[in-house]
């Protein structure tokens, strides 16, 4: 995967079901290098791959009303990034961000940002969303807080693998109250 400094030359478009398995194998990626030890170590060896595959293929082949699937790529066509977002999934914290991935070698370009941008785009500018992190994960908790997001509450994760790992779930009152980072 060739890169410059800044990213710039990724572009953002809506995912589609040809992609799914690029996503799947994406996500195992990152769940792997971020939560080693978070998540369960014989779920990550090996059954997170078919796990996240189902995952994937169902949510492109199957997209509901209320989701929208978006990939950062690169001029080679590779998936260098990806977040989805359930419009109006809470009645009080509004849209569900749920998975925001950058690969690996291109984190810390800017990318995750943009995704996050793009996504929360077809917002209305007062429209809530949210987000859940692992308590852990805080090198992202730091990313969203800098971008504006509050962390207003701690929970624990339901998913088995997790084994009950603390959660955070980070809040913006409105998309227009999503920052860009210095
Ligand atoms: C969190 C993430 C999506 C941010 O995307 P990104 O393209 O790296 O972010 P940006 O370039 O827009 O912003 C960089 C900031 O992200 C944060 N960050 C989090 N994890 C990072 C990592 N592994 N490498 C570099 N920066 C990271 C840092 O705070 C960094 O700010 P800094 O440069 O001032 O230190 C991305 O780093 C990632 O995929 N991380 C692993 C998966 C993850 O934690 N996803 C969130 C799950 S809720």
């Amino acid at each position: 995967m060739t890169h410059n400094e800044t990213g710039d030359e990724i572009s953002i478009r809506p995912a589609s079901a040809a992609d799914g398995d690029e996503i799947a194998a994406l996500h195992c990626a990152s769940w792997r290098d971020v939560y080693a030890d978070v998540l369960d170590r014989a779920y990550l060896a090996g059954p997170i791959e078919a796990d996240r595959r189902a995952v994937w293929s169902d949510r492109l082949a199957h997209p509901c009303a209320a989701q929208s699937v978006l990939v950062a790529q690169t001029p080679e066509q590779a998936i260098a990034g990806f977040v989805c977002l359930f419009r109006e999934s809470d009645p009080r914290w509004g849209s569900l961000i749920d998975n925001l991935h950058v690969h690996p070698a291109l984190r810390g370009r800017h990318i995750g940002e943009r995704l996050l941008h793009a996504a929360v785009a077809e917002l209305e500018p007062d429209q809530p969303f949210h987000l859940w992190v692992f308590e852990a994960n805080v090198a992202a908790t730091r990313f969203y807080q800098r971008l504006g997001g509050v962390i207003s509450e701690r929970a624990l994760d339901d998913m088995p693998a997790a084994r009950g790992a603390p959660i955070l779930r980070i809040t913006w009152p409105g998309a227009a109250s999503l920052l860009v980072r210095d």
